[in-house]
């Protein structure tokens, strides 16, 4: 395993209410805010764990959270109900077939909720969706909770994980393995603002766009580098962290049995790990496991990956906290 931290990452510091209005997008956040989200979430963990409950306990009194979901979900959805409610707020969840433009156009579902809760939190297809939603209801708070090309949310919970494991996460290197996805492309955007490196190790077709990886070069700040590595083996060398994700995403299964073919060699197994050295293995879950991770990896001494399903309610307590905390 890698040089863990030896003391705490930074003695607490007041952190600010964030300036973005909604969260569809790790750079809503700037470095700095990004940075006290991962402070903040990291004192309600240590908070939580002490069965105490002061620091933003009443932040969203009196507000209601309405949940969006038009894919499945276990993770995001549970540490969203959890995370409203130990802030003092309530959550609703309105069913699927109203929710997002199938009975009336989405502008109007936004509308409508504007005028009920304070914030939306939606899981949908494309960004397009969420922007037409978050467009359409100013005075609301819009949060991501995955769409086909970002999972921001994912991206806190696994930066606040990784916090927590090396302290300072500045120099330090993740190589991402496989689908140059949704998971990928937040997680990218986080850790060049933080200062790592990130390297992506995907088949041709399957790497970010060229957009993206210009995104991400602007995003660079402290020395951070991106690279595109077709080879695993190569990509995973000296790594701090091994990431990987499901090879077909939501909405893509018509494509599984291709995807399967063109991933194989992609697959995170004790060979690639220990080809890694002492890296962590990560991985956003659900797995098919025996397929991007075998199960002596998701369940090998290095895997954190309950680690970051466990943050998932830090991180996201603490954007709402920052979001729309009074
Ligand atoms: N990682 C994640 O977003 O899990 P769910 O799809 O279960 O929410
Ligand atoms: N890339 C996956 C992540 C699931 C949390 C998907 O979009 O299905």
């Amino acid at each position: 395993m890698p040089t863990r931290a030896t003391r705490t990452p930074r003695s607490p510091r007041a952190v600010r209410s964030l300036r973005t209005q909604h969260f569809l997008s790790l750079p809503d956040l700037s470095p700095a805010e990004l940075a006290d989200v991962l402070q903040a979430g990291l004192q309600l963990k240590k908070e939580r764990a002490r069965g105490v409950r002061r620091y933003g306990a009443t932040a969203l009194a009196n507000q209601h959270v309405a949940l969006l979901f038009e894919k499945p979900s276990l993770r995001t959805r549970c540490t969203f109900e959890i995370a409203v409610r130990e802030l003092g707020g309530d959550v609703i969840a309105p069913p699927q077939d109203v929710a997002m433009g199938e009975r009336e156009p989405i502008a109007d579902v936004a509308r409508n909720l504007e005028r009920w809760v304070s914030a939306v939190v939606i899981r949908t297809f494309a960004q397009d969706r969420l922007v037409e939603f978050a467009t359409a209801a100013p005075r609301l708070h819009v949060v991501n909770a995955l769409t086909d090309e970002e999972h921001p949310c994912q991206a806190l919970a696994d930066l606040l994980t990784l916090a927590e494991l090396f302290g300072e996460l500045r120099g330090r290197t993740i190589a991402f393995v496989g689908d140059g996805n949704n998971v990928a492309a937040s997680l990218a955007q986080g850790a060049m603002m933080l200062g790592m490196h990130v390297r992506l190790a995907a088949p041709a077709d399957y790497e970010f766009t060229p957009q993206t990886v210009a995104q991400l070069e602007g995003l660079a700040r402290k020395g951070a580098t991106y690279t595109l590595i077709r080879d695993p083996r190569k990509a995973v060398q000296g790594a701090d962290a091994v990431y990987t994700d499901a090879w077909t995403s939501m909405g893509q299964e018509a494509e599984a049995q291709h995807r399967r073919k063109v991933f194989a060699p992609y697959q995170v197994n004790e060979a690639l790990m220990r080809t890694a050295g002492d890296a962590v293995f990560m991985h956003c879950l659900p797995a098919h496991r025996g397929e991007e991770a075998t199960d002596e990896v998701m369940d090998g001494p290095a895997s954190i990956i309950f680690d970051q399903a466990e943050n998932r309610l830090h991180a996201q307590k603490a954007l709402l906290m920052l979001l729309m905390g009074r």
